[in-house]
């Protein structure tokens, strides 16, 4: 469970706070798509949620492990073990297989990547279609290339995945894809999802929604 209470992000240059949360709890395996026009703050959401950007207060609790108080590196340890993170553009290392690129995380962590974690990278990949997992990335479609992602998201059985707008560079088809695999693999490893979206598609596959607009607060409780 995630619990935000009393949160505040400010930017420099920005009046008013981008996000402004007395209270917000989301559920273990709970399916949240967070919405809202460009700019309202669903990709900072995202981002302190798991640790890649600050608040400047308040607190945020996974369960027990207070993430507002780790250090930068504590913040990256814990992202790592437990956050699968899916962004808008894949992010994938040219040049590397699919495979390779699924595995790349484990390797900096590992010394050597256990079997587990290859079994389960191939699993993934297959289950997402990609048959040519030992093909060069470059090669692949962006459908191909955003599933690969998510594969890579997975990888490491995260608690939670996180997507910021997976579908936002996809054609229609490619999108609607993408969302049934996110959402069943969701499922069948029991990680919450949190989705920012635009797509209706996305949205409607989702438990919940968490609608954001510019000034207002967040007060939300999704189980
Ligand atoms: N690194 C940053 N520096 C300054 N302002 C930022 C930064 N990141 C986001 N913002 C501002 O915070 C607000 C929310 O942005 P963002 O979270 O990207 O919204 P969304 O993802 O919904 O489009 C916007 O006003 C944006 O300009
Ligand atoms: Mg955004």
């Amino acid at each position: 469970m995630i619990t935000l209470k009393d949160v505040k992000v400010s930017f420099k240059g920005l009046e008013k706070p981008a996000l402004d949360i007395p209270f917000l709890q989301i559920g273990d395996g709970v399916k949240l798509a967070v919405t809202g026009i460009s700019g309202s703050g669903k990709t900072t959401l995202i981002n302190i949620l798991c640790g890649l950007e600050n608040i400047n207060s308040g607190s945020i609790m996974w369960d027990n492990a207070a993430l507002h108080s780790f250090s930068q590196m504590q913040k990256d340890r814990f992202r790592g073990e437990n956050v699968g993170l899916v962004m808008q553009d894949f992010y994938l290392y040219g040049g590397l297989s699919a495979l390779q690129n699924v595995l790349l995380p484990s390797k900096l962590r590992y010394f050597c990547v256990p079997k587990t974690i290859t079994k389960r990278a191939v699993y993934l990949l297959e289950r997402l279609n990609i048959s040519r997992y030992y093909q060069n990335v470059d090669m692949l479609s962006r459908g191909e290339k955003q599933r690969v992602a998510i594969a890579r998201a997975l990888a490491n059985a995260p608690k939670a995945i996180m997507a910021d707008e997976p579908t936002a560079s996809l054609d229609k088809e490619s999108g609607t894809e993408v969302v049934k695999l996110l959402v069943s693999l969701a499922d069948e490893f029991k990680a919450t999802l949190i989705c920012a979206a635009h797509d209706r598609v996305l949205i409607d596959k989702m438990d919940c929604c968490l609608g954001l607009e510019k000034d207002k607060k967040v007060e939300a409780s999704f189980s």
